[in-house]
């Protein structure tokens, strides 16, 4: 089925049109005035008139299928995708969890293919995972992005499989070799473990100390420790994953004033949710029979901030210094989190959202007046494709560009809730947040994969996307 969409407003990261805009076998054939319905009965027509289309969203952070040691995620690449493409995205590219220790990037990457073939209804990517360096892991990089497409790579700075400098700076180095992009999660892992055995042995277990235990400063070291690594790795371009506070920020701001490519992730949760989560017993959206269950909703790390810092990334997100909002979807049902009812740390991190950061954005930052519609368009859509080697085909509306397309209705109210979602956990963070503004259709590669809520796709339907590496343009900063 191709499709013409009439009376339009086509918003890209730099242009607004009023135009008409025709798919054919997947791609958009063509962008005019007035289009004629061609003399083809496979055409379904749709009126857009007072409605946005953008170029679908790009989601570079996501977590399916993920082991995390003590639960595995419940969405996989099937439920996952569809709770994406309900919410306006058409695009991820998933971090692939850790392997058995010591395995190669190419059996993750074997494991990653096997999970979302014939799964996924949109398209999809992989970012590497460094779990551990040695001369055959840096050796096999290079094939991993000439001839794999995984274009970008992932390490951590805690958890199980963290890395040490060392290890860093030799990743960096021969990343930056193949223009790849490092992504980072950057934590304190020392910092860390000392304040939570502390918290621990006080006896203090509950939600809030996940939060007291990893406080801005320990991320915002891991950020200025990365800008200098990658300096001293040959100026290596890097993405600092799911930004949460403003102490790191204002280091991101400084490497920029110096010219250096360093891009910064931050992600709705960050942007609308506070710290006041974790002592929460508001108990939306469901019975519980345990005080720590509410705020055992939002254990994740980086953990959740105070206003200041939300104001700060905010600030961040206007003025550019932030380059692409992400999810980091890593959903847990309520029994999964109730592990953390014995204590903070056996609790399960990361919170559903995949559904929730087009509509979420739009609402916050172009209907608030925060952000413009083509700003917007560049956060959610553009800059990820850009930075992760899948523009111009995705990230654009323009002739030849796959016809991955989000319609917006300005004028849609929604008040968010789990009933409304279609993702496998049994909470939704947002629960009660009233939005102005949402997706009502969600075409991937021509075919409508969503209409008001309903998903009308196919598994399967989502394709591998080849990745290239990185831009020339982005090794260095410029806005
Ligand atoms: O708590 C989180 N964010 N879980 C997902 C893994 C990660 O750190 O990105
Ligand atoms: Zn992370
Ligand atoms: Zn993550």
């Amino acid at each position: 089925m191709n499709v013409l969409i009439k009376n339009a407003t086509l918003v890209n990261a730099d242009t607004s049109e009023r135009a008409d805009l025709l798919t054919r076998d997947g791609i958009i054939e063509r962008i005019a005035p007035n289009i004629e319905l061609p003399d083809d009965s496979s055409v379904e027509i749709i009126n857009a008139a007072g409605h946005y289309v953008i170029p679908g969203g790009v989601d570079v952070h996501t977590h399916l299928n993920i082991d995390v040691g003590i639960a595995q995620s419940c969405d996989d690449f099937y439920s996952g995708t569809v709770s994406a493409a309900c919410g306006g995205t058409t695009t991820i590219v998933d971090h692939m969890g850790f392997g058995p220790a010591g395995c190669s990037l190419h059996h993750q990457l074997e494991r990653y293919h096997e999970f979302a073939r014939d799964k996924a209804v949109i398209d999809y990517s992989f970012h590497g995972t460094i779990q551990h360096i040695d001369d055959s892991i840096l050796e096999e990089m290079e094939s991993m992005v000439l001839e794999e497409g995984i274009s970008s790579f992932k390490l951590y700075l805690t958890y199980g499989y963290k890395l040490d400098d060392s290890e860093v700076l030799a990743a960096l180095e021969r990343l930056n070799q193949l223009n790849a992009l490092t992504c980072v999660h950057p934590e304190n892992d020392g910092a860390i473990r000392f304040l939570k055995e502390k918290i621990l042995s006080q006896g203090s277990n509950a939600p809030i100390y996940h939060a007291l235990s990893r406080p801005p400063e320990c991320e915002a070291e891991a950020v200025g420790r990365m800008i200098n690594l990658a300096t001293l790795a040959g100026d290596a371009p890097i993405y600092i994953v799911h930004l949460s506070n403003g102490i790191g920020l204002e280091y991101i701001r400084q490497a920029h004033q110096r010219g250096q490519a360093v891009f910064a992730e931050t992600c709705p949760q960050y942007l609308s949710l506070d710290i006041n989560k974790y002592n929460s017993s508001s108990n939306e959206g469901g019975a519980s029979d345990h005080p720590y269950d509410e705020g055992l909703k939002y254990i994740m790390s980086p953990p959740l901030r105070d206003n200041y810092h939300q104001n700060q990334l905010w600030q961040g997100v206007m003025d550019g210094t932030i380059s692409t909002v992400a999810t980091d979807h890593c959903a847990f049902t309520m029994a999964q989190k109730h592990a953390g009812r014995d204590g903070f740390q056996y609790c399960p991190n990361g919170i559903p959202g995949v559904e929730n950061r087009v509509p979420l954005l739009f609402s916050e930052g172009v209907m608030k007046d925060r952000i413009s519609i083509n700003h917007y368009v560049e956060l959610v859509s553009t800059r990820p494709a850009q930075l992760f080697g899948l523009y111009p085909r995705k990230g654009l509306i323009a002739e030849g560009a796959d016809a991955d397309l989000v319609i917006i209705d300005p004028e849609r109210e929604v008040t968010l809730s789990q009933r409304l979602m279609h993702g496998r956990s049994d909470y939704c963070p947002y629960e009660g947040m009233r939005l102005q503004g949402y997706p009502v259709i969600t075409i991937s590669r021509g075919e409508i994969i969503v209409r008001d809520g309903h998903f009308t796709g196919t598994p399967g339907h989502g394709e591998f996307i080849y990745r290239k590496p990185l831009d020339e343009g982005f090794r260095y900063w410029s806005k």
